[in-house]
């Protein structure tokens, strides 16, 4: 039988690339993480910029176009490459996350990024998180997560990551960046952030890591019998 594709959309710091990276090693199937791919372009966008002004929506449109995006799961990361340079760790940096939501409104970028996506989706195996997947990029996923948490549980691991990290961050500061990118990530007028009708609402307000997984995975498995 032919993997499941496995849809998980949620808010920024929900806990989804951790969740479906330990679901898809589990069932051993693929892990795509989207955001990252518009963090790629994001990155992209402020290392040709030379103006703070000079970052309009045509400037970020051509930045995509001619992009080439390698995304890579080894040793337990997603290793990311923007033509041929790795930049696994800058597209995490404060700046690119200020920046992502001004490119990933626009439907040029989206559209070049969806393309890729479903190329990516289309033999199945796989587990694909990110804000439109179940509602847009795969309508028709067999498993359909919609992952959330409270904003103060959302801002605290992020804080925690990052200062892991060596960030030195206020939580204050995260949890207003967390709000910004809800309500940009929401309201858009393209592809917004939506629990489709029949995607699971899992909370992981309070749940641990394994709790969550364990919920998936039976969820899945549900599927599969
Ligand atoms: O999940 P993340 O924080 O790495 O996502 C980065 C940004 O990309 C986020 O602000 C919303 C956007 N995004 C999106 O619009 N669509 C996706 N499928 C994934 C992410």
């Amino acid at each position: 039988m032919q993997g499941l594709v496995i849809a998980i959309d949620g808010p920024a710091g929900a806990g989804k690339s951790t969740i479906a990276k330990i679901v898809a090693k589990k069932l051993g199937y693929v892990y795509i993480d989207t955001g990252a791919m518009y963090r790629a372009v994001a990155w992209k966008v402020l290392a040709e910029k030379k103006l703070d002004d000079e970052m309009t929506d045509a400037f970020i449109i051509n930045a995509a176009k001619n992009i080439d995006i390698d995304l890579k799961y080894e040793n337990d990361k997603t290793v990311v490459r923007v033509n041929g340079t790795d930049v696994t760790n800058e597209i995490r940096t404060p700046e690119v996350s200020g920046a992502v939501s001004q490119v990933a409104k626009l439907p040029e970028v989206r559209e070049k990024m969806v393309t890729l996506q479903r190329k990516m989706g289309e033999n199945g195996a796989i587990v694909m998180d990110g804000r439109d997947i179940a509602s847009h990029v795969l309508p028709n996923a067999d498993v359909k997560i919609f992952l959330t948490a409270s904003i103060d549980e959302r801002a605290r691991r992020r804080c925690k990551e990052m200062t892991e990290k060596g960030y030195d961050v206020s939580l204050d500061e995260i949890k207003r960046d967390i709000a910004a990118r809800d309500k940009a990530d929401t309201e858009r007028k393209v592809s917004p952030l939506v629990r489709v009708p029949d995607a699971e609402l899992v909370d992981t307000t309070g749940m641990s890591i394994d709790e969550v997984t364990q919920k998936i995975l039976s969820i899945a498995e549900a599927k599969r019998s």
